[in-house]
């Protein structure tokens, strides 16, 4: 097993960025919710452990806490902002917290590098998020860096391995974030900087067939990159133990059923079970107009398509998903409960409870970037590595409107097109998303001599580095010029095309 960091999670807003950075700087991280058990999180053998800022302030009821015997465990502790506040409070240093706002860009002067700061200049600029600070220290803290409004912006506790930053290293803000993050790795954990994501692999597949044993499991396929993942890692843990079903609900873009078969059954050899439930999709969803009711119908009748064909396999006891990092957080807070709802995400939850099947998530605490290098590593084709992430209700949520099959092919031959130009173009790597989609609205346009009444097409192309905040792309002129040439042209029924500026948010970056 190799060198672990624990992030321990109080509901910051950064708590990914903080363990992609360690994973960045080659040491293996995960996150765990603020209530683990300090033996629970012990038993992992962590190298350090992180405490991650969050929205409370540590004076306040109810405020999330860790058990003191966490600083005295001998494992290092950092406390980013929260995570500062809370070590000094919990160790007698915080004499008094005081209310001192600082937000975005602040100067930093280090005044005594104690290995947190070394080989870093004296005057830094971080990034600040917080509402409370430390305002005076007790004998048992060294003060080691300052800025304007915070007396003590980084601070170490003088016998226990206890460092804390008032500021933020993990985000892009702060500069030199990175290299203060690798001193508290290498010089004070003692971490050697040994993980790669080929180690991941092969701890994953050890982990997993120590987990499942001779027993099977059911992965659902969607032809993205998160749950192909998936199924090649449990491919090489339990080979023939795996089935996967892919179903085709005929909200499925172009060509895409094709593509996904030929490439698990005949060039992995995976177990694939191909499932057509087009016509019971439409029929679910003849009529409705409203978003959250379409991808509520979606997420059931999937639910049910796939009840009825996992029953029909034998042995199965475990049900493998692709979720993410990004997708947990936007589906529950480490609080317990759920975080604003923005979209009902159907690849979370649901399934597992009503099949009675054990989850298994080994991407849960990975990024789409890394998840992609995990594919290349496995030998995922390029045109599933790179492919866009495509939503689980599918067409259905840029088919705005009723549902039809001739809407949806206008839809899909609309889409061939967008993908195509960006492809041909060679701009796809740069994009996040690049899709069509068919506005509930018809206008007049003018094609020979004649009049027409016809369907819209909206191009909606963004850039991206999670999905959590987008930009619209700023394409060039002659690739939209072409693209909007030929939807009016080639697909029957749109005689308008427009492009979406919007940003997310305050959109989002599906239309429904
Ligand atoms: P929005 O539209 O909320 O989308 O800005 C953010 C990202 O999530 C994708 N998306 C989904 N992915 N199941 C998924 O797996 C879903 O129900 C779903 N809805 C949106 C969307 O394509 C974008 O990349």
């Amino acid at each position: 097993m190799s060198e672990l960091v624990v992030v321990l999670d109080f509901g910051a807003q950064y708590v990914q960025l903080i363990a992609r950075r360690v994973r960045e700087l080659n040491v293996y991280c995960e996150i765990a919710p603020f209530y683990t058990s300090v033996d629970a999180l012990l038993a992992k053998k962590p190298k350090g452990i992180i405490l991650s800022g969050g929205p409370m302030s540590v004076y306040a009821e109810g405020a999330p806490k860790v058990d003191a015997k966490l600083f005295r465990a001998g494992v290092p502790v950092l406390g980013i902002c929260y995570g500062m506040q809370l070590g000094c409070e919990l160790l007698g240093g915080a004499v008094k917290g005081a209310p001192a706002r600082e937000y975005g860009a602040t100067k930093l002067t280090v005044t005594s590098a104690e290995k947190l700061f070394d080989g870093l200049p004296a005057d830094l600029d971080v990034w600040n998020s917080h509402g409370d600070s430390v305002q005076s220290l007790s004998a048992d803290f060294v003060p080691l860096a300052k800025t304007r409004n915070s007396p003590f912006a980084a601070v170490k506790h003088k016998s226990l391995p206890f460092y804390g930053v008032q500021f933020h290293p993990e985000v892009a803000h702060t500069p030199l974030g990175s290299e203060i993050l690798s001193n508290f790795l290498y010089k004070i954990c003692g971490c050697e900087g040994t993980w790669r994501v080929a180690d991941f692999i092969e701890e994953q597949t050890a982990a997993l067939r120590k987990e499942i044993g001779d027993r099977g499991v059911v992965c659902g396929l969607s032809g993205g990159v998160d749950s192909s993942v998936v199924a090649l890692l449990l491919h090489r843990a339990i080979g023939k133990q795996l089935t996967c079903i892919f179903v085709d609900n005929g909200l499925l873009r172009k060509g895409e059923y094709e593509q996904v078969v030929q490439a698990f059954r005949d060039h992995f050899k995976i177990n694939l079970r191909g499932v057509d439930a087009k016509k019971r999709f439409l029929d679910g969803l003849k009529g409705v107009t409203d978003p959250e009711e379409k991808r509520k119908r979606i997420g059931h009748m999937f639910i049910d398509v796939f009840q009825d064909e996992a029953k029909s396999l034998k042995g199965i006891e475990f049900l493998a998903q692709g979720t993410l990092y990004p997708d947990v957080i936007e589906s529950v807070s480490s609080f317990g409960g759920p975080t604003a709802k923005i979209k009902s995400h159907h690849n979370v939850g649901g399934l597992p409870e009503k099949l009675g099947f054990k989850l298994i998530e080994p991407l849960r605490a990975m990024f789409k970037d890394e998840v992609r290098k995990l594919g290349a590593a496995l030998g995922l084709p390029d045109a599933i590595l790179w492919r866009q992430p495509f939503p689980g209700p599918g067409l259905a949520v840029r088919c705005l409107g009723e549902i039809t099959e001739e809407r949806l092919k206008t839809l899909r031959d609309a889409d061939a097109i967008v993908t195509g130009e960006i492809e041909a173009a060679e701009l796809s790597r740069g994009l996040w998303q690049y899709f069509a989609a068919l506005l509930p609205v018809r206008s007049v346009g003018v094609m020979g001599d004649e009049r027409t009444y016809q369907e819209c097409i909206a191009i909606r192309c963004v850039t991206s580095s999670d999905g959590m905040t987008a930009d619209w792309a700023r394409l060039p002129h002659e690739v939209l010029a072409r693209i909007a040439n030929r939807i009016v042209n080639e697909v029957k029924g749109v005689n308008r095309a427009v492009y979406d500026v919007s940003s997310k948010p305050p959109g989002t970056i599906e239309w429904e």
